[in-house]
């Protein structure tokens, strides 16, 4: 189902009663974090919040409206995003269709694609107020500033459009925003996003790059942002076949990129060449802050909006937050493509606790010597799970989403010297661990039970189980056994 923008979303959301309104002035200076963290912290996260009277300002603010697992489907329209990872595996199926009933079943599949690419248009909610020249003022948002020792105020859900400089492919990826004054920012595109490469692009040609910062229009355009598609794979596009329509994009007032019609806020401008200024820190995904460091500057032109916007926001910090649950669905819905290249994964679980990047537990058909480890080197090979610090492998018979028992796994299956794989790489630019910013090691674990042509004489053993006649008798007499 496609929303008619984000409050359109917000609307669905209260209906189902996923929303709660706060009329109590709450700043964004802080006190917005604190009562949002004490929400997404709550079980199952919490509902989504709209806080009506940000202190200064007259704009809502909306914050947690991903923060579950109902909500984070709501947001895709659908019951349960699982099903739109199934979708996928059934689109991607390298099977041809044999025979006219086998095409005939194709021709749902094919209809929905052909309504998906994107739809120019010339009248846009998202240009009811078009503001330019002196009239730009940042400071009139209710950006937060998340955590006391923060650098300043950040906007935390942008999606950020560019076009590659050479190919005039679009790119949209969600990178924070530092407010530095009324129309000057940072640009957080780290070293590895497509962003940072079309700057980099603009740089080797000494141009500056245009940039749109979009704030709401249907969620299923965030979810698109923050998803590791390929470089060149339109994410607008992606946000189409997700809502199942076409997104209607307008051009921007000051710039040649379209956005789509349904935001809230456009924020248009240009990073120059060669530009660089202190960004940061910040309290970050990890839990810790990211460090202050040199980041490209973000000069705004003009600032459009609804007559009557709601802000959207969120906070990330130690997990588990609403990040968690955005997190959780990319790696659901994405499966089925890691899947289309590594074909011996049967599943994966990239814990919430463990800010995603750092830790990966995955289970394998494992099927001669060594493959853990070549599933390790094809998981780091792949888009951002290079960035993965911890790879634990584990039989099929696993079950990868109960940590609990991958813990019992993996400590009674590993001889740890001959069973870890140790490697350097790209690493999260978020890690502060690592020994270089975006650079260090990882290590990976087979936790497989090992075989002779791996050089394992010994015995190995079957895991406890106790016999199936058993389990059903005692089943049957349960009740009557008075525990
Ligand atoms: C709430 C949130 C904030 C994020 N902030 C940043 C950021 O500041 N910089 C960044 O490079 N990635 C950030 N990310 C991750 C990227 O959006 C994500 O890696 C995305 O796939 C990048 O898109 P790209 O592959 O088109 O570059 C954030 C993700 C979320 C969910």
């Amino acid at each position: 189902m496609a929303f008619d923008g984000f409050q359109d979303f917000l609307s669905s959301l209260e209906s189902a009663g996923e929303l709660k309104r706060i009329s109590t002035p709450l700043d964004p200076y802080l006190e917005i974090t604190e009562v949002a963290d004490r929400v997404m912290k709550s079980p199952s996260g919490g509902k989504a919040l709209l806080i009506e009277n940000p202190t200064g300002f007259n704009v809502p603010v909306a914050i947690n409206c991903f923060g579950s697992h109902k909500r984070m489907s709501m947001a895709l329209g659908v019951s349960d995003y699982e099903s739109i990872a199934d979708e996928i595996r059934d689109l991607i199926k390298p099977e041809v269709p044999v025979g006219l009933a086998a095409k005939l079943k194709m021709l749902p599949k094919l209809a929905r694609l052909a309504t998906i690419p994107p739809k120019t248009v010339s009248d846009a909610p998202c240009q009811e107020v078009v503001l330019t020249g002196d009239n730009v003022d940042l400071a009139k948002l209710p950006v937060l500033h998340c955590w006391p020792q923060d650098g300043g105020r950040f906007i935390t859900l942008p999606l950020v459009f560019t076009y590659d400089p050479n190919t005039g492919k679009r790119n949209v990826g969600m990178y924070r925003i530092q407010i530095f004054d009324k129309n000057t920012t940072g640009m957080h595109w780290q070293l590895h996003k497509v962003g940072a490469e079309h700057h980099r692009q603009s740089e080797e040609s000494g141009k500056k790059i245009e940039a749109a910062v979009v704030l709401g229009g249907d969620p299923a355009h965030t979810f698109s942002a923050i998803s590791p598609l390929p470089p060149g794979i339109d994410e607008m596009l992606f946000s189409g076949f997700l809502r199942r329509k076409a997104v209607n994009l307008v051009k921007c007032k000051t710039l040649d990129i379209k956005v789509p019609a349904d935001a809230e806020y456009v924020i248009e401008g240009h990073v120059n060449p060669d530009e660089r200024r202190i960004e940061g820190p910040f309290g970050d995904h990890t839990g810790f802050y990211t460090l202050d460091e040199l980041y490209p500057v973000f000069h705004v032109t003009a600032i459009t909006h609804r007559k009557k916007p709601v802000y959207p926001a969120t906070i990330v910090g130690r997990p588990p937050m609403e990040d968690g649950y955005m997190g959780k669905a990319v790696e659901r819905v994405f499966l089925p493509l890691i899947q289309m290249m590594v074909p011996e994964l049967v599943d994966m679980n990239l814990p919430v606790e463990a800010c995603f990047h750092n830790m990966a537990f995955v289970s394998i058909k494992k099927r001669y010597p060594g493959h853990a480890f070549k599933v390790m080197n094809a998981l780091w090979g792949l888009g951002q799970l290079m960035f993965t610090k911890m790879i634990f492998v584990f039989d099929a018979d696993a079950n990868v989403q109960d940590i609990s028992e991958c813990i019992w796994r993996l400590s009674n299956n590993i001889d740890p010297e001959r069973d870890m794989l140790l490697t350097k790489g790209p690493i999260d630019v978020l890690d502060h661990a690592s020994r270089a910013v975006g650079y260090g090691s990882k290590i990976g674990f087979d936790c497989t039970k090992k075989l002779p042509s791996e050089g394992f004489t010994r015995r190995w053993p079957d895991a406890i189980e106790m016999s199936a006649e058993v389990k059903t008798k005692i089943d049957t007499l349960w009740s009557s056994l008075g525990i």
